[in-house]
């Protein structure tokens, strides 16, 4: 197992629409253990494999509190089938860096994922959990959460984070 490196904004992998997995081989394996370690390490309570700029439609989530067992979810092909209520939450993300800020989402969904055994399974979830999928789902059709908050917010973020990026590049 190894801590992969997390791809940040601005970096085009991040834009892309990821491909579904066609099959779940040793090679799919690894890259989810690698990826469950990357998040736990980060830590953080989701990463779809487009963070390690893998352009696939794969991604882990825990969303249990630190104190608690870890509870590894991990979702190839998702997709959204329904959602309904709306809620507010403060999100961040791995690959936007010291940046905050609330997002509308759906406060429940119900998902269809094949599990690493190549079941197809379906789950219901709200609140924090709904989020986390919805957020990792966005990114394997190349949406950030900050391509979901005002336009004004959302260029001051970025204004943030292209600073930040030519400070570290001419370290
Ligand atoms: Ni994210």
């Amino acid at each position: 197992m190894a801590v992969l490196p997390i791809v940040r904004f601005p970096h085009p992998v991040l834009k892309e629409k990821a491909k579904p997995v066609q099959k779940i081989d040793d090679s799919i394996r690894r890259l989810v253990e690698d990826m469950a370690e990357t998040m736990y390490a980060a830590p953080g309570v989701g990463l779809a494999a487009n963070q390690v700029g893998v352009p696939l439609r794969l991604a882990v989530i825990d969303v249990t509190p630190a104190n608690e067992p870890k509870n590894l979810m991990v979702l190839i092909n998702p997709e959204i089938l329904s959602a309904e209520g709306e809620c507010t939450w403060d999100e961040g993300c791995l690959s936007v860096p010291d940046c905050n800020e609330e997002v509308k989402r759906n406060q429940k969904v119900l998902v269809r994922f094949l599990n690493l055994d190549g079941e197809m399974m379906e789950k219901g979830a709200e609140g924090l959990l709904a989020v986390a999928l919805q957020h990792e789902i966005d990114h394997l059709n190349g949406i950030l959460f900050i391509d979901r908050i005002g336009p004004l917010k959302r260029r001051l973020i970025k204004k943030k984070l292209r600073k930040k990026e030519n400070e570290e590049s001419r370290d």
